[in-house]
This record gives C-alpha cells, structure tokens and sequence, in this order.
C-alpha cells in the first residue's frame, strides 16, 4: 500500500529536517518544498493526506491562499511557533483546517493525522475552529430561554432578506455565534461569510483591509490585494465590534452600504459588491453618538434589524444546554469530559458571569482538566463558587421548562454523585501520553496555587504541601519563572 504523502512547504530548516525524521518515523512520505518553488508541486496535490505550511515565509498570507484553492479539501495546516497565534490574521486561522503551535510533542502531531480526513470519509475533527466550520450546517445556537428563543425566531425571520443586522450584546454572550447562525440560514450559506474584528486593526491599515489596495497605493503594499468586501462577494460580510471602528472609516462604510459599491485604496475604478453586512458590537452605540465617537447616519443604517443578545446571569435557565454543548464539542475534539453534579449546577446557575459564556466555557474547559472524565462536585468548584447555596430547586425548575424538548437532554451531563467507586480519571479508548498528561495537571494546579496566593512562592508550597525549594525546581522545570 502507498504511503500517505504530505507536502510541507517551510523555508525552517531545522524544523523542515525535524518533521522529516517524525513523519518517516510514522510512515508518512514528505515532499518538502521551500516557498520559492511550492507552486511545481500543484499538479499532484489532490493526492495529498494534508499540506503543512511553515510561519515565517515569504507571503504566507498568498501561499495559504493558493494551496487552499488547489487542493480544495486537502487539509492546510499551518505551523506557527508557540505562542504567537495571536499575530495570525483571524481570515487565515479560520480559513485552514488547523494550526499547529511548534515546537510540537509526537502525541500532538500523531493525533492530528489521525484526524485528517481520509477521502471522503468522516471529516477530522480536532480543533475547536474547524468542529465550528464543519458543524456550520447543524444548530449551534445553543439556549431555551425566552430570550436565545426569541433570537432563533428573529434569525429565522430575517434570514432569507439581505437587511443589515445588528447585534448587540455583552462581551462572550455569543455575537459571533448568532451571526454565523443567521448566515447558515439565509440563502447566501454557501457563500463565504468573513468576518473582521474592526477593534484589532489599526485605523489605517482598515481601509486597505476592508476595500483592498493597489500595487504600490501606500509604503509596503507590494501586490495587489482583495479586501474583505471582495473575498465575502454573494455571501456576508461581519463586521465585528463595529462600536470601535475610527469615524473617518465609518464615513467609507457607509457609502458603500448606501451605493453597494466601493474602490480598492490607490484605484479610482469603482467596483460593485453584492455583500450582506452585519455588524455586532459590545458597546452602547447611543451613548457612542453622543459622545461623538459613533456617527448617527451610520447607526440607522446599520441598526435597520437590531438583535439583543441578553447577558448569561439573565438567562441562567440556558447554562445546562450551554455546558452540555461545551462539553459534547470538548468530547468530539479529544479534548476531555467532565460531568457534573446536580449541586455543582446549582451553584454555576447562581454566578453571575461577567465574562458570559466565554467565562463558562474557559471554566468548564479546566474542570475537565482537573477532573478528566470524572464527576465534579460542588466542592470541586472553584472557590468564588462556594458563597452560593446548593439548590435542588434551581434544577427542578429547568427540568420542568425543559419537558417539552424531546431532542435535547440538557441534564444528561449531569450525575447524581453518589460516592460510588468511579475512577478518578478514565483511559480514552485511544490511549494518553501519561506523563504528558500528569503534566497538564501538575503545571494547572501550581498555577492555581500560584494565584491564590499572588505569586508568593513559598506560600503556594504549602498549599501544595511541598517544599519550597521543589516548588522552584517545578517552576523551572516547566519554564514558569516570572
Ligand atoms: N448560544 C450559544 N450556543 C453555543 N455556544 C455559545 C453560545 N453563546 C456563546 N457560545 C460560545 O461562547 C463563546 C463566546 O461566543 P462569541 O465569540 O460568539 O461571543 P461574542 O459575543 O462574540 O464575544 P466577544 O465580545 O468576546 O467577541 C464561543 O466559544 C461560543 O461558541
Ligand atoms: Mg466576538
């Protein structure tokens, strides 16, 4: 049988001679490419298990882009080096089937060709991003309180019209979440929906990001380039944290939302679009008028089909769905389970979640850290948890709204804790890296100790009744001196 074969164009040397060694180690075939000569490898593309590209090449952006068109399904993987995710533009992130941070352990790397998709076959799961991708289709908003109700009704009403919406919410209360719902419902699905976080581009390279530019149009624009409005053509186009786009941007946007029509930076040629725009934002953009920050004639524009997203401490009836959710995606990932207890529940419904379902989802992402496939009671908490009172009335009230929901059983999440010998912690079917995985745990709970007690080290050694001087030797150890 022929060797799966993966292209990995990379201009890193040793990383190139490092992945050689894994993958041959693992029975792949490598083609290795450097960026200048990738484009001789398009012919036989098709015939690949997954494309690696390496950060630090000459046009990533343009490579990406490329190889993602040539290969059509053959996953692109992007390697970038450990912690530097956050300079990756969000387009490429979410236009690639992973991003792989390196250096990267085998187990890592192992698990990620075990979730390739071969041909056709189910399609590779790993990544949060890419499970958002694929389940695109499929319900993800999750939620029965009057409220996320109410939006499902208001996403299928204006669906299928190209109006402007507007989503309004607290932060991680699940803007980003509606809209992609209400593109998957409306007639342009299966055409690109891109959005863009108008709040982490500097003013001046927006205009350029969102119209695109011409050759040589300012210092740095080396080629031609698409902007947003262009790549999100017959689909839609997100306008995120609209609230901190600077006025002088927000006069251009509103042209092109009045003529549907706009010119590349450094062209006079004027070119139509056929894009549905929503936009989302965090802030009051009443009280962003009056402060001149926000232009009023734009407000209108956009606020043509306003959705409010209420906060999760209003809608607590919702947590059960929400954490149910959270965890059949951890689960589906590989990325752990958890369950929790009735009294757990109670507790996590009282809380009142500035950070909203973000803050739930970072939560219950560690209680599966801490509590691998094992049941987490209210003691097992976090500590801002304990001031609550546990409350079997909280959960009966769910369980009686929720009856009539034949498809969803918000609680099956849920056990009863009855002290019986369950395992602390249960083998995936696939096996774990042990070591790494006692790793995980030991470096979570030295950072816990950590910052309860501000850093003190000695302090923290003795909440993990330990020496002082090993404490320090973990510390350096795991890289985790300040
Ligand atoms: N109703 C929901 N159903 C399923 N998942 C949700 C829901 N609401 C939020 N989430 C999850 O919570 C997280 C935050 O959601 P999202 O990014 O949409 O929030 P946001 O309002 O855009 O936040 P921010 O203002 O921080 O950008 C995501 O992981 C998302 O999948
Ligand atoms: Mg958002």
């Amino acid at each position: 049988m022929a060797l799966p074969r993966i292209l990995l164009i990379d201009d890193n040397k040793s990383r190139v001679l490092e992945l050689e060694t894994i993958f041959q180690f693992i029975d792949y075939r490598i083609e290795i490419s450097g960026s200048e000569e990738y484009q001789s490898s398009d012919s036989k593309i098709g015939q690949l298990a997954a494309i690696f590209v390496g950060d630090g090449i000459d046009k990533q952006a343009t490579v990406i882009n490329q190889v993602i068109d040539w290969g059509k399904d053959t996953p692109v993987i992007l390697l970038i080096n450990k912690g530097t995710l956050s300079q990756v533009s969000s387009l490429i992130v979410q236009s690639v089937f992973y991003v792989l941070e390196w250096p990267t352990s085998y187990t890592v790397l192992k698990a990620l060709l075990h979730r390739l998709p071969i041909g056709d076959a189910q399609a590779g799961i790993y990544s949060p991003e890419v499970i958002d991708r694929r389940k695109s289709h499929i319900q993800r908003l999750k939620g029965k309180s009057h409220a996320i109700v109410g939006i499902r009704k208001l996403i299928d009403r204006v669906a299928s019209s190209d109006a402007t919406v507007l989503i309004l919410g607290e932060s991680g209360t699940g803007k980003e979440v509606v809209a992609r719902s209400l593109h998957d419902a409306s007639l342009r699905s299966d055409k690109p929906f891109v959005p863009i976080n108008c709040g982490a581009i500097p003013g001046e390279l927006l205009e350029s990001e969102l119209f695109g530019h011409e050759k040589g149009a300012f210092t740095g624009a080396l080629t031609t380039r698409q902007g947003r409005f262009e790549m999100a053509e017959g689909g839609t186009l997100f306008l995120d944290e609209i609230g901190d786009m600077p006025l002088a941007m927000q006069v251009k946007l509103l042209r092109v939302l009045q003529e549907r029509s706009f010119e590349r930076v450094g062209s006079n040629k004027t070119i139509n679009c056929d894009v549905r725009v929503i936009a989302a934002t965090h802030r009051c953009l009443e009280d962003e008028i009056k402060e001149n920050r926000f232009r009023e004639d734009l407000f209108y524009r956009l606020n043509v089909f306003p959705i409010e997203i209420p906060p999760l401490k209003d809608r607590a009836e919702d947590i059960p769905l929400l954490i149910n959710d959270l965890i059949n995606r951890m689960e589906a990932s590989n990325r752990g389970s958890v369950r929790l207890t009735h009294a757990a529940l109670s507790l996590l419904m009282q809380h009142d979640w500035p950070g909203n379902v973000r803050e739930l989802a970072n939560l219950i992402e560690r209680l599966a850290i801490m509590n691998p496939k094992g049941l987490v009671d209210a003691v097992d908490l976090p500590e801002k948890f304990h001031k609550f009172q546990v409350s079997d009335q909280i959960i009966n009230d769910v369980e009686v709204n929720l009856e009539d929901d034949e498809n969803l059983d918000p609680l099956e999440v849920i056990a009863s804790f009855d002290g019986s010998s369950k395992s602390l912690a249960q083998l995936p079917e696939q096996g774990i890296d042990l070591k790494e995985y006692l790793n995980v745990l030991e470096i979570d709970l030295i950072r816990q100790a950590l910052n309860e007690c501000s850093g003190v080290v000695a302090h923290a050694a003795k909440r993990l009744n330990m020496r002082r001087t090993t404490l320090v030797e973990k510390l350096r150890k795991y890289d985790m001196q300040r």
